[in-house]
């Protein structure tokens, strides 16, 4: 059952779209107080588990921390950061058996504050600035089933096209048609499937959205062409902020037509991104939207058939405000007018990007209103990709096209996927990849991916090979890494061979995740669940945060600690415990229920059928379209019904 309960005058985010008519009365979960904003308070009993919070840090358990929804650019996502690029205000509280177990969505699009027993251990507290929000109170019979029925209020997740479930291979750096040959003979001449390049800034002339460098692109619709003859989708990057610059026409357009964000004064609010000074597009906007999603029609039209929206927090440098500012402050220092620590200078230089002050100095204009940007921050990135999607389905009815985003709210995942943003190549950040799953499946988000391999920082071939163990599962499977890093394409490493293995199991699998993906979708389901959510009334299984559910058929448990041989693992019921060795062959071997160490090999893809479960196989290929449906097998209970799932 779902209870809808208004506070305030809330804006209208658009995250719901089912009609839910508005409850009378206080919700039957919590106390509420307006008296300073709003906040929402409730006693935790010692056993509850808190999910939900979509693309947030710490674990799929959410107790302990305080995190606050606000899509935000930080690249450096240590365990002490409370904001990633997600605002995902969604969370479950689940009792133990017997006890109360309620879903919250607060549908509020500035930030938020998730207290969740981290000041006092037993209390949860959700608060916010205003009391203008909607509140959707969820009960039901599971977790699960509270997570399903949230599901069902917000709309049915984006499907990508099938190509999408290949492999992409991304560097921040590929600059020329030669960079992207290379790296595609590279693959193909050691054998390593590869379906996607992606395209970084780098492609575009003076990083303006929608141009291309023509100097190294003289002819882009050629060398898309070029690319699709070899069964490769160039995928482009956009970002949020357009290039101020006269002659330039997405610049000139949207001052004409007034379709970007403003100061207080009504002139146009200018931030220094990649491409210099910007102005942000008001995506809030509908005529707005319209107007840059249709901008993507110069890619479309050259061949290109997927995008990446980036920047789109939005991402500030710095204002033309602080910048004045800073020179100033660095004026003073020239002339000696004031005697400044060189510190001082340094830090002020370091709180520059990305500021507070800065999200408070622009507007958007909604219904003829102007609304201060901090009152809607969290829906910036989430219209960036609804402006691409909406314009696609007018540009390209016919066909899917890939699409997904860094920054969101919950409801893009109508419009796309979202990958997580700036990692590093860190095994933390290997387990912090595989507990957002299912937490950001909670919340609509399916077609999902990290960095494999991480952004930053310097990856190690067994960090990869690793990684890859977990990402031969994701929808999503990009390789990519930050320009000045280590170079982290396959080939790069000493044993390509091991590589060409992990990816080809990846290909192997794919008729089977596609068909989970594709029944996800429709049902409104988790492709990946917590354990606690498939054996709630296993305890053990309730608190195994490294392991997970994948469809209805297999568990997963890479390994990602450095150096290890194996790694312990919990299994609620009997499996069959199944590793993809290099070469070719499946080791297959049933475990009873219970406590166990495998043994799983760098060069190994290790995976779980349950009982009575069986899944689809096929023989690997170099790219998704040469998958040849007649070497379908299934591995597991022979006997037992799978419904494979094509289109
Ligand atoms: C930030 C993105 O998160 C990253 O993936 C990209 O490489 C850089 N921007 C440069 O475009």
């Amino acid at each position: 059952m779902i209870q809808k309960y208004v506070f305030g005058e809330p804006f209208e985010t658009e995250a719901v779209t089912a009609l839910i008519p508005a409850s009378e009365g206080a919700p039957a979960f919590g106390s509420i107080c307006m008296e300073n904003g709003f906040s929402f308070s409730y006693r935790l009993a010692p056993e509850d588990i808190v999910y939900g919070l979509g693309e947030a840090n710490r674990g799929i358990n959410k107790r302990g921390y305080r995190y606050i929804s606000c899509c935000s650019d930080d690249p450096i996502h240590t365990e002490d950061k409370r904001s990633l690029y997600g605002a995902h205000n969604f969370i479950i509280v689940s009792g133990a058996p017997g006890k109360a177990s309620f879903g919250l969505f607060f549908d509020y699009p500035a930030a938020m504050t998730f207290d969740i027993g981290y000041s006092c251990r037993e209390h949860l507290a959700v608060s916010c600035e205003k009391a203008d929000l909607y509140l959707y109170v969820i009960t039901g019979e599971s977790a699960c089933d509270i997570a399903c029925q949230f599901r069902g209020i917000i709309g049915k997740s984006y499907i990508p096209p099938k190509f999408a479930f290949g492999y992409g291979q991304s560097r921040w750096g590929y600059a020329s048609p030669e960079d992207f040959r290379e790296v595609l003979q590279k693959h193909r001449q050691a054998h390593i499937p590869l379906d996607m390049l992606y395209m970084d800034i780098d492609y575009m002339e003076d990083y303006k959205d929608f141009t291309v460098n023509s100097k190294n692109f003289p002819d882009f619709q050629a060398f898309v062409e070029e690319m699709k003859r070899e069964n490769i989708r160039l995928i482009p990057i956009i970002d949020a902020g357009v290039k101020i610059e006269q002659g330039y026409p997405v610049y000139e357009e949207g001052i004409e037509r007034g379709y970007f964000c403003t100061r207080e004064d009504g002139s146009e609010f200018e931030a220094c991104v990649w491409p210099g000074m910007t102005h942000f597009p008001d995506f809030l906007k509908p005529e707005a939207r319209k107007w840059f999603g249709h901008w993507y029609k110069v890619l479309l039209d050259a061949g290109i058939e997927g995008f990446w929206n980036d920047m789109n927090e939005p991402a500030i440098f710095f204002s033309a405000e602080e910048e004045a500012l800073l020179k100033e402050w660095m004026q003073d220092i020239v002339e000696e007018k004031e005697t400044f620590h060189s510190f001082n200078l340094s830090d002020r230089s370091k709180a520059l990007p990305n500021k507070p002050e800065d999200y408070g100095r622009f507007y958007h204009e909604v219904d003829g209103k102007k609304i201060p940007h901090q009152q809607v921050h969290n829906l910036y990135g989430f219209n960036m990709t609804r402006a691409a999607a909406e314009a696609f389905a007018d540009l390209a009815p016919d066909r899917r096209i890939l699409l997904f985003s860094r920054a969101s709210y919950i409801g893009m995942h109508r419009y796309g996927g979202i990958w997580t943003g700036d990692n590093m190549s860190w095994w933390s950040h290997l387990l912090l990849n595989l507990k957002m799953l299912p937490s950001l499946n909670m919340c609509g988000f399916l077609y999902i991916g990290a960095d494999l391999g991480g952004f930053g920082s310097d990856a190690t071939e067994d960090l990869m090979l690793r990684w890859l163990a977990l990402g031969v599962f994701t929808p999503l499977m990009r390789n990519h890494s930050a320009a000045g890093t280590r170079r982290q394409e396959f080939y790069q490493f000493e044993h390509t061979e091991d590589f060409r293995h992990i990816i080809g199991v990846r290909y192997r699998l794919i008729p089977y995740l596609y068909s989970e993906y594709l029944k996800a979708a429709r049902d409104d389901d988790l492709m990946f669940k917590p354990l606690a959510f498939v054996y709630p009334q296993d305890r053990i299984a309730c608190h195994t945060e490294d392991q997970l559910v994948l469809g209805n058929e297999i568990m997963i448990a890479p390994v990602y600690t450095q150096n290890a041989i194996g790694r312990p693992v919990y299994l609620p019921e009997e499996m069959l415990f199944v590793k993809f060795l290099p070469g070719g062959a499946i080791y297959q071997e049933t475990l009873p229920a219970g406590h166990h160490f495998v043994e799983v090999a760098l060069n190994e893809v290790p995976l779980f059928i349950r009982k009575g479960k069986k899944i689809p196989l096929v023989d690997a290929a170099e790219y998704v379209e040469a998958l040849d449906m007649g070497t379908l097998c299934y591995i597991g209970d022979q006997n037992a019904p799978y419904e494979l799932t094509e289109e």
